[in-house]
């Protein structure tokens, strides 16, 4: 089962929370007043000052009594949708091919270059960009220009086992194996621009591959305890490697966070326990099998091995010898973003996502507070702190509920300690009686307001029998093309424990003929929002990631003419205060988009081109014997095989993305 067959799983959580009471009521209630358009919606929960502020459209800051965020326009021609097998971004902007899968990531001369039939070595790829690049974030260098040379991380989140190898892929090759676990986790690098062109340093004392078996350091308090101990660990201190780094974040002292998110499709084990079939582990392996070469991934032999996977890493760019941190504080799931903001009280705040059909959103508080003045005095904040989980109430407000141990239902027999909590902390967001959310993706916090945007990439599910109902936060059954929720925290202080939300917007195509399918987007449409950003002048950007299961194309997937007129994965602009949307870039064919950093003057954008070629219509990985079937971007025919590839984008005139 490929990759995006797993994210649309969604089979986990059979915990049977209260739902609201008035449900069916609210529903109405709220749909009602979604009828009254997008200034009504973005502003309907914050009082009519809002209201006519937004409808408005005036220029007013906001304020303390609205959810009103400053206007982001921007004046960009929006492009059409696309079937082409190209990246397409607006009249007056340029898009380029940065680093692709299999290139040198840098650490020294002579690194093996890629092998188009796809031949490199196990011990090659360890020295080259791994495959399937999603999360990045930059890091500015000391004395550097920080518009054009800092350091990159970027995450490698799984592989594609048709297009990695130069034959079919086999497990009982421990080569196969080796270069499946070399090609995931994280690339950190040098990227400098050359005369207008952005090129890899190469010996560069900073870049690093981190792989599926790089050692790690367990942080927090589940570090040494019985549920993280297994093979070769020192009693649960250690761990090796980090698997399917999907989003992440940055912290204010310059380390990259790397999130793990469906890390259960490694593991199989012959009878899982209820906590391990919570995680979505089986008795099989989905994609790759890797149990013949190395026990440590057959829970029958190690049972805890997966116990070390799902969580939030931290890793120091600056220190290629560092060790990267599971930093367990940050609880146990399927990680997607870890969107880091500050408290002003001064504590570190992390939101995060659980990206599976009906789980939760997240945030951690950190206990102490951050010291610009001393990197060093921040580099373990992120393991004493609490860990919330969000229930979204149907008038608007919302609470963020303690996953703390002796708190609530959270005490023996279910849960014996705080790192019990942590290591399960979706069964603890079960007892507390969290809102089952439409597969949390990507978190933004706006620069100003501090407003929190969250994506809820879909869940064609909801209302269906068995599954969660509809409720105010997640209001449409069958939600196939997902929405975008926000939330103010109390005070505008993100480490509150209440805040008040609303829907952003409903995605979808209006001209649907499904009423609930059609959305109520102000612009461009699209599906299945991902990757969210916000840049430095309060413009929203929306990445898409539509499952090839899913998605139309004429050459294709003619079944699926539902999703026609989205094309193929894109890349959009919101203007917070209008809810205006327009389409920025389109995608290759099969690929999403995800991944996005811009340098601070806002002239250069780089967002990744993940999986292109990825097989349409739900197929498995690539065949080896035809890898360009659906793609051959970004080298075209020539180049062997299609490779996820970071793209950098400026506009023509110099001036500044996206205005
Ligand atoms: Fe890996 Fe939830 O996207
Ligand atoms: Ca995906
Ligand atoms: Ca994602
Ligand atoms: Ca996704």
């Amino acid at each position: 089962m490929s990759q995006h067959d797993i994210e649309d799983l969604g089979l986990s959580n059979p915990s049977e929370n209260p739902h609201f009471e008035q449900i069916i009521d609210t529903r109405f209630a709220r749909r009602s007043f979604l009828k009254g358009g997008l200034g009504a919606m973005s502003t309907g929960l914050f009082g009519a000052t809002a209201l006519s502020a937004c409808g408005g459209g005036g220029g007013s800051k906001s304020g303390a009594d609205g959810f009103v965020p400053p206007a982001a326009k921007s004046s960009f021609k929006p492009i059409g949708a696309s079937f082409e097998d190209k990246v397409r971004v607006p009249e007056g902007y340029s898009a380029k091919v940065f680093v692709r899968w299999g290139d040198p990531i840098g650490a020294k001369a002579g690194a093996p270059v890629f092998k188009k039939d796809a031949t490199n070595s196990a011990v090659e790829q360890e020295l080259q960009f791994g495959m399937h690049h999603d999360c990045m974030e930059m890091f500015p260098i000391q004395g550097a220009d920080a518009n054009g040379h800092f350091l990159v991380c970027v995450n490698h989140e799984y592989v594609d086992s048709g297009l990695l190898h130069g034959a079919a892929f086999d497990k009982n090759n421990p080569e196969h194996v080796a270069k499946q676990i070399a090609a995931h986790g994280v690339s950190v690098y040098e990227a400098k621009r050359v005369d207008g062109n952005w090129t890899v340093v190469t010996g560069s004392n900073y870049a690093r591959r981190i792989t599926g078996a790089t050692e790690m350091s367990i942080g927090g308090p589940a570090k040494g305890h019985r549920l993280v101990q297994s093979k070769n660990d020192g009693g649960g201190l250690k761990a090796y490697g980090t698997l399917n780094n999907c989003a992440g974040g940055k912290t204010p002292w310059g380390t990259y966070l790397t999130c793990e998110e469906n890390f259960n499709g490694f593991f199989k084990k012959a009878v899982p326990g209820a906590m391990e079939k919570r995680y979505g582990i089986t008795n099989a392996v989905y994609g790759a099998d890797w149990t013949q070469i190395d026990d440590r991934f057959n829970l029958d032999m190690h049972p805890n091995e997966a116990q070390k996977f799902g969580w939030v890493v931290e890793i120091d760019p600056y220190d290629a010898a560092s060790k990267p941190v599971k930093r367990t504080a940050l609880g146990r799931f399927k990680h997607e973003g870890a969107t880091v903001t500050l408290a002003p009280g001064g504590q570190v705040v992390v939101y995060m996502g659980d990206d599976e059909r009906n789980e939760y959103a997240y945030k951690f508080v950190s206990k102490g507070s951050y010291n610009a003045a001393n990197r060093a005095a921040n580099m373990n904040l992120l393991d004493e702190g609490t860990l919330y989980v969000a229930k979204f109430k149907s008038d608007g407000s919302g609470e963020w509920l303690p996953l703390v141990f002796g708190q609530g239902a959270l005490v023996a027999p279910a849960f014996n300690d705080q790192a019990e909590v942590l290591v399960n902390a979706r069964a603890a967001a079960d007892a507390v009686g969290a809102t089952k959310m439409d597969r949390p993706e990507w978190v933004a916090v706006h620069p100003e307001t501090k407003d929190v945007y969250l994506t809820l990439t879909n869940n064609s599910k909801r209302g269906a029998s068995g599954a969660p109902a509809v409720d105010a936060a997640n209001p449409r059954a069958s939600n196939s093309h997902g929405h975008i929720i926000h939330w103010r925290e109390a005070g505008s202080d993100a480490a509150a424990t209440s805040f008040t939300w609303n829907l952003f917007v409903l995605a979808g195509d209006p001209k649907s003929s499904k009423a609930n399918l059609q959305g109520n987007i102000q612009g461009d449409i699209f599906s299945a929002p991902d990757g969210l950003a916000f840049d430095t002048a309060g413009r929203l950007w929306i990445q898409t990631d539509m499952s090839t299961s899913a998605m139309y194309h004429p050459e294709h997937a003619a079944s699926r003419t539902d999703y026609k007129n989205f094309g193929n994965n894109q890349m959009l602009v919101a203007d917070p205060r209008t809810g205006e949307i327009k389409r920025f870039l389109t995608g290759p064919v099969g690929c999403e988009l995800t991944g996005w950093m811009m340098t601070p003057d806002r002239k250069t954008l780089f967002v990744n081109i993940q999986h292109p070629g990825e097989p349409l219509a739900g197929a498995e990985d690539n065949d080896p014997a035809n890898p360009m079937k659906f793609s051959s971007w970004p080298d075209g025919p020539s180049g062997g095989r299609p490779r996820s590839a970071t793209v950098v984008i400026t506009r023509d005139d110099g001036g500044e993305v996206g205005a």
